[in-house]
């Protein structure tokens, strides 16, 4: 390859990188020219993904990073880990994983492990349950790496839990009973294993959840690059920190837009922070259900003055119906217990109170 052919790229996506820089601070002070920046993230997400191939021939083999990958089995008061090239092995023994029970998979993020807070409070509510098997995807080498790296990788990740899942549907589980939630780069993980799941079994998974997918280098992509409705039978997406971390689009089924989406939520002041609110909220959720509706809403504008379509709700998270379809605006407050029930279904000048008596920690 002539280096110039390398090069070219390489300028245009740090000047497109300068650029939707400065068009995401613009939009964070100002809340306004969001297609200016949008138009901006589409261009990156292109050069994004034109690096990645260019640089993947470079990359050395990533198939001994794939056998790092682990899984998580959380059973009762019991946690046990296997290798992934062991995991069917062992799921497979007497009273290790129950066909007749529906499956929760929960995958991490970037820069993230199994064991951290966010993705193991999630297992941890569903496990209380006591009627679902509760496994992880443990990806801690991969998601260590350079992010680029990292998206390259959300392919191999997917593919090789879809064969995973494909051998646990051979030994009788049943498709309809997976429910893959994957946490901002995970979610993009889960959207690659119900894309191989498909390709190698002919039918789709039953669930994935997108708890606000990751943004960088997927907002805009092609839907055969990122997490995609037509990864699973339902595919519910929470956004919670657009334009920044988190993707911008509507990906799923059912997008529930929390606080708007972002890019802040109450009670935050990181990026990073309002990022892993949509798993937080979820895992809520999952220990008190229905605490979270949403609205049938155009646009958070609309929310917020009120105008959204009446009486179409929603429930969102682990009491959402699978029938759900469209964008879904809620209010919750700014830390747990974040829920409001259908209170979050309205916009009210005592909310906003709220929300700068708490963002500037007023007692
Ligand atoms: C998984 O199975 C292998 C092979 O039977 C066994 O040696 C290993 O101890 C098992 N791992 C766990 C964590 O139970």
């Amino acid at each position: 390859m002539h280096h110039h052919t390398v090069v070219v790229p390489i300028v245009v996506a740090v000047f497109l990188q300068a650029s939707a820089l400065a068009a995401t601070a613009r939009v964070r002070r100002a809340d306004a020219d969001l297609t200016f920046a949008e138009t901006v993230y589409a261009r990156l997400s292109g050069a994004c993904r034109a690096l990645i191939d260019l640089s993947y021939n470079t990359m050395t083999d990533q198939n001994y990073l794939i056998k790092t990958l682990k899984i998580v089995q959380l059973d009762g008061n019991s946690m046990k880990m296997f290798p992934i090239n062991e995991a069917y092995v062992n799921l497979t023994k007497p009273r290790m994983f129950d066909i007749s029970k529906q499956t929760k998979i929960i995958i991490h993020g970037y820069k993230d492990h199994s064991q951290s807070a966010v993705p193991i409070e999630l297992a941890k509510a569903y496990n209380e349950k006591k009627i679902f098997n509760v496994l992880l995807l443990d990806a801690e080498e991969i998601m260590n790496k350079r992010y680029m790296t990292c998206v390259h990788n959300t392919r191999l990740m997917g593919k090789r839990l879809a064969n995973l899942l494909a051998n646990l549907e051979n030994f009788g589980a049943n498709a309809e009973d997976f429910h893959l939630l994957g946490i901002s780069l995970g979610a993009h993980v889960a959207g690659w294993a119900g894309k191989y799941f498909r390709q190698y079994k002919g039918h789709s998974l039953g669930r994935i959840t997108g708890l606000d997918p990751a943004g960088p280098c997927f907002s805009h992509a092609y839907s055969d690059q990122r997490l995609d409705k037509t990864d699973a039978k339902y595919v519910d997406v929470v956004h919670s920190n657009r334009l920044v971390q988190g993707i911008i689009e509507s990906l799923g089924h059912a997008d529930f837009y929390v606080n708007g989406g972002g890019p802040n939520q109450p009670g935050c002041f990181m990026p990073s922070c309002s990022h892993l609110r949509a798993a937080e909220v979820y895992t809520e959720s999952v220990m008190t259900p229905k605490s979270f509706v949403g609205i049938r809403c155009q646009s958070w504008k609309h929310f917020q003055v009120n105008a959204c379509e009446k009486d179409t709700y929603a429930v969102m998270g682990y009491g959402s119906s699978t029938t759900t379809r469209g964008e879904y605006y809620l209010r919750t407050m700014g830390r747990p217990p974040y829920g409001l029930g259908m209170d979050g279904t309205k916009n009210s000048d005592s909310s906003v109170d709220d929300w700068v008596t708490r963002t500037l920690n007023i007692p």
